[in-house]
């Protein structure tokens, strides 16, 4: 059988470069390769946010408008949000029967969540079960390949399994979905840190070009290079380890070598250099961005599309597994 990719993201809202190039990029060409289904994990969100879902809404809006514009076509891949699928929600109960209190425990990610997360009340059945949730959502559509960046890593070993030990229960419904581990490009934000909405050091696809240029312009560079006098070390600096390597030229970049380490050129005119292309790429994309904003029934349509074609996979699914656990 050929393989059927899927993956999700959690309503965020807007999304800046770190998903792009991490995320997205790779969405793209997935999209030419495989039957792919990429869905809006909305009941996810709702896994932290519970006590203030009104964002949920206008996030998912937002964020589908970002796959859109960057280039994620609903001709070749299958859009939907989770929540227009009950199916998911049933297939998750089902499996909550037979998952073992101490897997999710043990996962490292729960862990780590709860404490960075320490202003909300996490300890909750459906925080605890986010990983079942996530299975649901994989095996459901039989995929083969789940793309995530290593941080899901995890959460995919886990929905293995789950997996298995359904098929030890009741045959082999399911294939075992496989991680496609993504090379994930390292995407620093405007403070060296890793980008990030939480540590507002974003830069977003939809931020508006002369935004976009004075977040560059006062990015964050080598932090030993304090005068134009000093010699400098692109290794370190995050404007080039990020900006520099995505976007230019083996020529820019031996111009920058040398001329950062040789203290020849200064970080303004180092950073003038790759802004334009930066600006060049994101054109396009802002452009689409315009004119699904002036169609406001058009993402409603692509959701609802996608949906029907999610759903009757869902259901085939689901009418198996009814079958093979007795229930039909
Ligand atoms: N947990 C994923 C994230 O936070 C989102 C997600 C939900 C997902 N269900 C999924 C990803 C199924 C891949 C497959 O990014
Ligand atoms: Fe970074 Fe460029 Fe400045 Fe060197 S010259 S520290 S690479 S911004």
């Amino acid at each position: 059988m050929a393989h059927r990719v899927l993956s999700g993201m959690r309503p965020t809202g807007k999304l800046h470069f770190g998903h792009f190039h991490g995320v997205l990029a790779n969405w793209l060409k997935l999209q030419e390769e495989y039957e792919c289904f990429f869905f809006v994990a909305d009941w996810h969100a709702l896994t932290t946010d519970y006590a203030n879902p009104a964002n949920i809404k206008d996030n998912i809006r937002e964020m589908v408008i970002d796959w859109l514009s960057v280039g994620i076509d609903p001709s070749k891949a299958t859009i939907f949000r989770q929540s227009s699928i009950k199916e998911h929600a049933e297939l998750h109960v089902l499996l909550s029967m037979i998952t073992p209190l101490p897997w999710l425990e043990r996962n490292p990610t729960y862990k780590e969540q709860i404490e960075a997360m320490k202003e909300k009340d996490l300890l909750t059945f459906g925080f605890l079960g986010y990983p079942v949730l996530q299975t649901s959502d994989i095996i459901i559509y039989k995929a083969s390949k789940v793309p995530v960046g290593i941080d899901q890593a995890p959460h995919l070993e886990l929905s293995r399994e789950i997996t298995r030990r359904f098929n030890h229960f009741y045959g082999e419904v399911f294939p075992e979905p496989q991680t496609l581990l993504t090379a994930i490009p390292k995407v620093l934000g405007t403070d060296g840190r890793k980008m990030s909405k939480s540590y507002n050091n974003s830069i977003f696809l939809s931020d508006a070009p002369e935004e976009i240029d004075k977040k560059i312009r006062t990015m964050m560079t080598d932090t030993a290079r304090k005068l134009r006098t000093d010699a400098g070390n692109p290794d370190v600096c995050p404007l080039f380890l990020t900006f520099h390597t995505l976007y230019s030229n083996e020529e820019t970049i031996n111009w920058v070598r040398e001329g950062c380490t040789k203290a020849l050129i200064g970080c303004i005119e180092c950073k003038k250099s790759v802004i334009p292309k930066v600006l060049a790429s994101i054109e396009p994309v802002q452009k689409r961005r315009r004119e699904l904003e002036a169609d406001p029934g058009k993402i409603t349509e692509i959701l609802k599309a996608g949906a029907k074609k999610a759903s009757q996979v869902a259901q085939e699914t689901m009418a198996h597994v009814r079958h093979a656990m007795g229930l039909e």
